[in-house]
């Protein structure tokens, strides 16, 4: 049994004092939750929230990362530099970072490879705009951006990995995909794994849906049988909204 592992991405928001809050509020809300609960923060907030989920079941993840691991790239952030202050989870290819900083299949995954030979869990966002949508591209794109992420990698590296599926038209929209197609467009990713890599495998991978999902919508999604939770941008935001996220049943 997969379990469900629900990351909050809280995008371009959140000064540290108020991540300390976030974290001191939500932490004894999900305290019994047997889901996996993490926080994907901005750079500048990192070390903070590491330093304030200590003793509590929050992880805490970075929301990009840059493929090599020093040298002369201004403004950049490496996975080894992630993991030696206890970064667990690196956000990987989000459709902001492809529409707004021309990250390609290839970046992708080369961030993917860094990212698991520095000992962090990449979270590898995948999903197809409206236009490719309406003209019934879904599955050739996700699929296609599923294999190009992958390119290269272990069995035991892609069943650590999590996969989110975040169709771009339901991102930041209220728009959510409903539960059946969400659900028919991760099990279009699993069997395009296990095609590459096999049914056990593609069984393993956690693959979450994201695109706003709030605590009204997410028993429903999340109780999908290919659906193993969610990550989530807008309703990440507030302590309370998102613990019942968590909490979902
Ligand atoms: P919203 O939940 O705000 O739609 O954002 C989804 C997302 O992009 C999470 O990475």
């Amino acid at each position: 049994m997969r379990k469900k592992v629900i990351a909050g991405n809280w995008k371009m928001n959140m000064l540290p004092n108020e991540a300390i809050a976030f974290i001191e509020e939500l932490a004894p809300l999900v305290k019994d939750t047997e889901n996996e609960v993490i926080l994907c923060v901005p750079y500048i907030d990192l070390f903070y929230s590491l330093l304030t989920v200590q003793g509590t079941n929050i992880k805490i993840g970075a929301q990009n990362m840059h493929f090599e691991e020093s040298g002369a790239y201004t403004g950049e952030v490496s996975g080894k530099m992630l993991k030696s202050i206890g970064v667990e989870y690196v956000i990987i290819g989000h459709s902001e970072r492809r529409q707004y900083f021309a990250e390609t299949d290839e970046i992708v995954n080369k961030k993917v490879k860094a990212a698991i030979s520095n000992g962090l869990k990449p979270i590898i966002c995948v999903g197809e705009t409206l236009e490719q949508r309406e003209e019934g591209k879904t599955s050739e794109v996700i699929t296609k951006q599923t294999e190009l992420a992958l390119e290269g990698l272990t069995n035991k590296e892609v069943e650590n990995i999590i996969i989110a599926y975040e169709p771009i038209w339901a991102i930041g929209t209220g728009k959510t995909a409903t539960s059946e197609d969400a659900n028919n467009s991760i099990k279009e990713i699993r069997n395009k794994i296990s095609k590459i890599y096999g049914q056990n495998t593609a069984q393993s991978v956690i693959i979450q849906y994201g695109g706003s999902v709030k605590s009204s919508n997410a028993k429903e999604l999340f109780e999908m049988s290919d659906i193993d939770g969610g990550l989530v941008g807008g309703a990440s935001l507030k302590a309370e909204e998102f613990s019942k996220i968590v909490k979902y049943k």
